[in-house]
């Protein structure tokens, strides 16, 4: 009952022969410094070993008009399909790794994997982040920082994905002094 959850779109894979995304919304921030993050995979998905052998992988957010491809490579195998090719989404190579990343995304996030950790259903591949890329048509100008709300990104909780609400307040903001 952890809500909400990201719906984000792993790629992997170092070349573009093996290229593939996984839907993951088991994945989160564990450090800031060191940035790292998380993702935990089961291991029968095609994904589970390029990520294992390469040790890499970008988390790339998604948006609005990234929601049919986020469920999509969510029930479908790399096995099967060439799931960038499917999806019409473009692959660049990452900047640090020799993983891909979407162009289409409104940010990647470059991750190198440390850790491994087995628990049960799920892998944990916990990860150093390397290099972060964000599509600049987000950036906002005025105080040079992502505009989440203008990247349109979706939510996942249980079964359900959904457009973020209005914002309600600002980190703090109960305890600023008023002008
Ligand atoms: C919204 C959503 C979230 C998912 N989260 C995870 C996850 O956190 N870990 C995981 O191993 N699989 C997760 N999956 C399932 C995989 O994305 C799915 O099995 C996919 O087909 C695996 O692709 P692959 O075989 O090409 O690696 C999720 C699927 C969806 C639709």
């Amino acid at each position: 009952m952890i809500y909400p959850l990201p719906a984000a779109l792993i790629s992997c894979g170092n070349t573009p022969e093996n290229y593939n995304l996984l839907t993951v919304s088991w994945l989160g921030t564990i450090c800031s410094n060191p940035p790292m993050c998380y993702i935990s995979v089961r291991p029968e998905r095609h994904s589970y070993q390029l990520i294992k052998e390469s040790g890499e992988f970008v988390i790339n957010l998604t948006n609005e008009a990234m929601a049919f491809a986020t469920d999509w490579c969510g029930v479908r195998s790399g096995r099967d399909y060439h799931k960038f090719s499917k999806m019409k989404l473009t692959p660049v190579k990452a900047e640090m790794l020799d993983a891909p990343m979407i162009k289409e995304a409104p940010l990647c996030i470059e991750c190198k994997v440390k850790e491994i950790i087995p628990l049960g259903s799920h892998d944990m591949f916990i990860a150093d982040v390397v290099n972060i890329q964000a599509d600049k048509q987000y950036i906002d100008p005025e105080t040079d920082t992502f505009d989440l709300a203008k990247a349109k990104l979706i939510a996942y909780s249980h079964g359900h994905y959904y457009k973020l609400g209005e914002e309600i307040g600002k980190f703090g903001w109960t305890v600023k002094k008023k002008k």
